[in-house]
């Protein structure tokens, strides 16, 4: 009985936490849908690929890049300054919730 009950806290903790993290990267979201479209599937100001449905790596490969100078295109300025206060935290929750958009 207490192996079980040990399990469903365990279950209800993990599932607790997908819930913050996928909240916390869709209210990050929003001040990116603006440029980017609601599920990321424009192209942003019509220069960015369609991010929508990156992979996870990807797009944390390429916030970080953004936010290091190291990574982009003749817009990658107007980017820095979207990502710039961003925490690693913070990236991977929106890399995650972007990865889910279907
Ligand atoms: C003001 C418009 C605008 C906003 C707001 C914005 N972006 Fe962008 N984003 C762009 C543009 C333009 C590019 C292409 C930049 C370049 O030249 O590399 C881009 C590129 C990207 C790329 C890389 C795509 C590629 O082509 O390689 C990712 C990933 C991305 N943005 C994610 C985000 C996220 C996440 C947010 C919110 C935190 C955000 N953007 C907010 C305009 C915007």
């Amino acid at each position: 009985m207490k192996t079980i009950n040990k399990v469903l806290l365990g279950l209800a903790v993990v599932g607790s936490l997908t819930v913050a993290v996928a909240a916390d990267g869709a209210q990050l979201y929003k001040s990116c849908g603006a440029c980017h479209g609601k599920t990321g599937e424009k192209k942003a100001l019509g220069k960015s690929a369609v991010i929508k449905g990156w992979e996870a790596t990807k797009t944390i490969e390429a916030l970080n890049g953004y936010k290091a100078g190291t990574y982009g295109g003749a817009m990658k300025g107007l980017m820095k300054g979207q990502v710039k206060a961003l925490d690693d935290a913070q990236i991977e929750a929106l890399a995650k919730y972007i990865e889910t958009q279907k």
